[in-house]
């Protein structure tokens, strides 16, 4: 008798096989969502944005920097460019960082602060601290195109 002789040896096997290729199956599944489908898609990048929106319209000292922007089309564009730099389903193809951030006088202490406003409005949604770190972590090299033409 070989070593599957048995209709039940076979479905043992096969078994032990499916289990095995589910499990590998999971592990693969956590190995590839996107950095987007870890913040919650964009539904929660959506809310983010909008929370984000409130922090700053709190800070009196940031708020001004937004005095002329046409808020609806700021947040648009902004959960747009987290969609697309966290490799979800958008593509950015607002103007680029210099240009939109030009002639604003932002000092290094105000983009902290939005940065930590951004971060906050991630925990406030349940982000898990991984996927906030990965996502400010991509926005950071933004820095210098951002502070290029203040
Ligand atoms: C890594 C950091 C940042 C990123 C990724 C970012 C991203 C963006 C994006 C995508 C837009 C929309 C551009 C458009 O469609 O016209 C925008 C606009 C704007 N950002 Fe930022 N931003 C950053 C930091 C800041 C900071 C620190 C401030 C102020 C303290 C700021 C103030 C503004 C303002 C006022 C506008 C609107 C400009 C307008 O009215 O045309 N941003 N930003």
């Amino acid at each position: 008798m070989g070593l599957l002789g048995t209709a039940a040896q076979r479905i043992v096997f096969i078994f032990l096989m499916s289990s095995m290729l589910s499990l590998l199956g999971c592990a693969q599944h956590n190995n590839t969502a996107t950095l987007y489908e870890r913040i919650g898609g964009q539904s929660a990048i959506n809310t983010i944005v909008e929370n984000l929106l409130y922090r700053i319209a709190e800070d009196e000292d940031v708020v001004g920097y937004f005095a002329n922007t046409n808020i609806d089309l700021f947040a648009e564009s902004f959960a747009t460019q987290l969609c697309d730099i966290s490799d979800g389903p958008c593509r950015y193809d607002g103007p680029p960082m210099d240009r939109a951030h030009q002639t604003m006088g932002i000092t290094d202490a105000h983009f902290n602060r939005v940065v930590e406003y951004l971060d906050d409005a991630m925990r406030r949604e349940g982000v898990p601290l991984s996927a906030r770190n990965d996502l400010l972590g991509r926005l950071a090299p933004l820095y210098e195109d951002v502070m290029r033409l203040r």
